[in-house]
């Protein structure tokens, strides 16, 4: 079974995760005015994960549709935050051609397959859902920042004792993708995750479809810089 069809759909990604729930007002209302779509637009959240950040999207007048491949995570959105919602996966999107405006894509959820041409459909996909014109927001961990902030502790478990796992932290040995593993309720997880560089974030976009590629480099929108902890892109489907 793919990593990401296994991890977020384990009832310990809620206990690993939880301290995110904390975080969706300020980054849901943060990532979605920089989608800086007028209320009305047609969003599609993909992906929508447990709908923390549903309801920032909805307070800026959006229509929301959300995607996951997960069960477990769509079950408590249907629960905590009822929207209409579609059970999918990246590389097929069960919509038609152009039937949104935007495409919201947040918290590092893009790289998540081994080979660059299915990352590259993921991004096809949203280009094909989106009228020409519509907006993607994707919203990626900075390389440089994750790359720094892992230096120190690389390859070492460290203990989380009071959310009840143990992680460790390694680079593949090109260097290209970050994988994560935990120890939680008696279960083993393991992230692996390519995160690209500014250039090859940019060249992907480019390929599938986008044009008017904008970057900044935190909530506020402040300007990119390569040492960024979050680069946060805007691009327009041509
Ligand atoms: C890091 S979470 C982000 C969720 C949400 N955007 C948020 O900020 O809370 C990544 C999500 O991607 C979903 N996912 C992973 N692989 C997927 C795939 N191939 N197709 C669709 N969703 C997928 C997971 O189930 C998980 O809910």
């Amino acid at each position: 079974m793919d990593w990401f069809a296994w991890d977020f759909d384990h009832p310990a990604y809620f206990q690993i995760y939880a301290d995110k729930a904390a975080d969706a007002a300020t980054e849901g209302s943060a990532l979605a005015a920089l989608l800086h779509l007028p209320p009305g637009s047609r969003v599609l959240d993909l992906p929508c994960g447990w709908g923390r950040l549903h309801p920032h999207l909805k307070a800026q007048g959006l229509e929301i549709l959300g995607g996951d491949l997960s069960r477990m995570n769509l079950a408590r959105h249907r629960e905590e935050h009822p929207a209409p919602l579609a059970r999918l996966d990246f590389r097929a999107l069960p919509f038609r051609a152009a039937c949104a405006d935007g495409v919201f894509c947040a918290y590092t959820s893009w790289g998540y397959f081994t080979r660059r041409e299915e990352n590259l459909r993921q991004l096809a996909e949203f280009a094909r859902v989106l009228r020409p014109g519509g907006a993607l927001l994707l919203d990626l961990a900075g390389r440089n920042f994750l790359r720094d902030a892992v230096a120190e502790a690389e390859g070492q478990w460290l203990d989380f004792p009071d959310e009840g796992y143990r992680e460790r932290v390694t680079w593949s040995a090109d260097g290209r993708r970050i994988r994560t593993e935990r120890r939680c309720q008696g279960a083993t997880f393991r992230h692996d995750i390519w995160i690209p560089t500014d250039t090859e974030v940019r060249a992907c976009l480019a390929e599938a479809g986008f044009g008017a590629i904008t970057a900044c480099g935190g909530l506020d929108g402040r300007p990119w810089t390569a040492a960024a902890e979050r680069w946060i892109y805007r691009a327009v489907r041509r």
